[in-house]
């Protein structure tokens, strides 16, 4: 067993993980449910986190590179009006089915706007790219992203 400290949500954190471990078999075994297991090997997009600000794939991380890193879930925004306004325009335009895939768009697109708060629409595209939505596509959930900027 290894010890890891990081900061998760805003609170130290020191884990003790064997060294194989994930960050997604980590969070979700901690309770951090809004990070979803997909394909497990990086293209799904279904486990995103922020580390260090950066969207990144929770399955493809292996915890000992956490080190005084700074992990964020969407847990951690939960209480953030702006987020909440964001979920609203992904219901009111009907990006959101099963809703398996939106934890991880949602920090794809945090991690955007903490970059570039009036990204277009190709930036807004890219940021998406590595999210898969079986059920809904791609075309709301980039106007919902869309018409969050217009309003900001
Ligand atoms: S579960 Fe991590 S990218 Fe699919
Ligand atoms: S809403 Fe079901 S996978 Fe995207």
């Amino acid at each position: 067993m290894l010890s890891v400290r990081f900061t998760l949500n805003g609170q130290p954190v020191t884990a003790e993980i064997h060294p194989g471990q994930t960050l997604l078999e980590y969070l979700r075994s901690t309770g951090f449910f809004s990070v979803k297991y997909g394909c497990g090997h990086g293209e799904c997009g279904t486990c995103t986190v922020l580390v260090d600000n950066m969207a990144m794939n929770a399955c493809l991380l292996l915890m000992p590179v956490l080190e005084n890193r700074r992990v964020e879930t969407l847990e951690a925004l939960e209480s953030d009006a702006e987020l909440a306004e964001l979920q609203e325009l992904f219901i009111d335009e009907g990006a959101i089915q099963c809703g398996y895939c939106t934890p991880g768009m949602l920090l794809s697109l945090v991690a955007l706007l903490r970059e570039d708060s009036k990204p277009d629409i190709n930036a807004i595209r890219d940021a998406l790219s590595g999210n898969l939505c079986r059920c809904t596509g791609y075309v709301k959930p980039v106007s919902a992203a869309e018409r969050f900027i217009l309003c900001r």
